[in-house]
């Protein structure tokens, strides 16, 4: 029998209460700080783990979490390093979180790719989301609040370094990859995880930088690891056409994500074999310190860095405005744009919006990607968010995201397409409900500290440095 449904919600509320009170009293106990990847024999795949199969669990253990404030803590969370694959198709090691709510749905799971944006290992989830690691900034902390909005919504979330063992940001093949294998990986686990199917049912989802990671797994799923239980995917500000990407960032208040996404092409498990020798070729020694820089910090210490970069100036490389021309880069961006090629078309509802007005990545494109996935016959719901900035709306859009994971387990989403418009540019605090209600007002707060349409991230970058306290 069903219990009524307010009643349900105030044992639950009640309960969560209860469990804050007690939880707060006696925090976990941390095993002191966590070793960065570069140090911590846990990345390093054991010998031999090239003959495994795609996805299978090379080591696991279990973690202590260091951001849920709201939620009864201390949550149980597990990380796994896994088999996944190269652009060149070799075999590379992956590592994964997995966090698990008390109630879990137990036939399900949703895969959330965070925008990590960033090619330095430091950076990874996998370290981050650790208890004792550095603090995250203001993005990031936004971004753990959805994680745990899917938690307290009763879902296990997994949030995989999906940009693979070298940190490579942007690369849409090599990312896709290492979201199908850190699915496969969780199914593997599934005993110790307690879930109830060995197929269980997932939904991926990710914005901006893990929207490439979300889109080119959707975009591969077909081909790559079409044995997966995938209900749906949910992907925001998707830079569908890096090339176009870069043409917007570029000499402007975000462009410090170009030496990032430049280190991340040019990584050994990416496109180094075609592009490394060209790089020390025509990379001056202010292009070469960029890039350095970029190996070797995070996402607001590069925007911090580099605002005002362009990638045609002589001062970092000497091939100028004929950069994107030359033939084995041209290739290489021409391989990362989502719904070129037909066999790289969703067969899972996908759920894709976007701000009409982002200034980082170009609304005109992921429209394209829409329509000509929908061309080739996938189901796509495609949202224009029409007021609003790019971070804006990662955080507006939540409460449709979520509705749209919901219905795509229910098996509920509409099939075939459909484009529409939001007018909202803030957070209803009660929009999914009393259990929500502490996220959302967490996420109202990092909405007014971006300001409307991203306007103080804009003018001030520094911004992004504050952190939402969960206290
Ligand atoms: C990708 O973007 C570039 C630069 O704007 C553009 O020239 C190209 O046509 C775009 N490709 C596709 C397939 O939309
Ligand atoms: C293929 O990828 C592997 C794994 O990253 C790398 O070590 C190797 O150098 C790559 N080979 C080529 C030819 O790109
Ligand atoms: C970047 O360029 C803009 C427009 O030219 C200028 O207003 C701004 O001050 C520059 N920012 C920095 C940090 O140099």
């Amino acid at each position: 029998m069903a219990w009524p449904v307010p009643v349900v919600r105030l044992a639950l509320v009640a309960f969560m209460a209860l469990m804050v009170a007690f939880t707060s009293a006696a925090p976990a106990e941390p095993r002191g700080i966590p070793q960065k990847p570069a140090d911590d024999p846990f990345y390093q795949p054991p010998e031999g783990f090239q003959n495994e199969a795609p996805g299978t669990v090379l080591r696991n253990r279990k973690i202590v979490a260091g951001f849920f404030g709201l939620l009864p803590n201390p949550i149980e969370a597990h990380q796994l390093l896994y088999r996944t694959t190269s652009t060149n198709g070799s075999a590379i090691a992956g590592a994964t979180t997995i966090f698990k709510p008390w109630f879990p749905k137990k036939d399900r799971f949703v895969s959330f790719h965070t925008a990590y944006d960033s090619s330095a290992t430091i950076c990874n989830p996998s370290y981050t989301y650790q208890w004792g690691a550095p603090p995250t900034d203001l993005i990031s902390s936004a971004e753990m609040l959805l994680i745990e909005a899917y938690l307290i919504s009763g879902y296990i979330v997994v949030s995989p370094d999906y940009e693979g063992p070298d940190a490579a940001f942007t690369p849409g093949h090599l990312e896709g990859m290492g979201v199908l294998d850190n699915m496969r990986a969780v199914t593997n686990f599934r005993e110790k995880l307690g879930l109830s199917t060995d197929k269980p049912m997932i939904v991926g989802a990710g914005y901006s930088g893990g929207a490439i990671a979300t889109g080119w797994a959707a975009s591969l799923q077909p081909s790559y690891a079409p044995e997966l239980n995938i209900k749906g995917w949910v992907q925001g500000g998707t830079p569908s056409n890096l090339t176009s990407t870069l043409l917007l960032i570029d000499d402007s208040t975000f462009s410090g994500f170009i030496p990032a996404a430049v280190a991340g092409l040019t990584m050994p498990s990416t496109y180094g074999a075609e592009l490394q020798p060209l790089m020390e070729r025509i990379l001056t020694d202010k292009g070469r310190e960029a890039l350095d820089f970029a190996r070797s910090h995070c996402a607001v210490a590069n925007l911090l860095k580099y605002p005002n970069l362009s990638l045609f100036s002589k001062d970092i490389q000497t091939m100028g405005e004929g950069l994107l021309e030359e033939p084995s880069i041209k290739s290489v961006l021409g391989k990362n744009i989502m719904g070129v090629n037909k066999d790289e078309t969703p067969t899972a509802p996908v759920f894709a919006y976007h701000a009409k007005q982002d200034d980082i990545v170009p609304y005109d494109d992921a429209s394209r990607m829409a329509k000509s996935w929908c061309d080739n016959g996938a189901d796509v719901k495609f949202t224009t968010f029409a007021h609003g900035g790019h971070a804006t709306t990662e955080i507006v859009a939540l409460p449709d995201a979520l509705n749209f994971v919901k219905a795509a387990f229910d098996g509920k989403t509409e099939s075939g397409c459909s484009r529409n418009t939001e007018l909202k540019s803030d957070l209803d605090p009660l929009a999914l409900g009393v259990e929500l209600e502490p996220i959302l007002n967490r996420l109202i707060k990092v909405l007014s500290n971006l300001g409307k349409g991203d306007e103080n991230m804009k003018n001030n970058l520094n911004v992004l440095d504050k952190t939402v306290s969960t206290s």
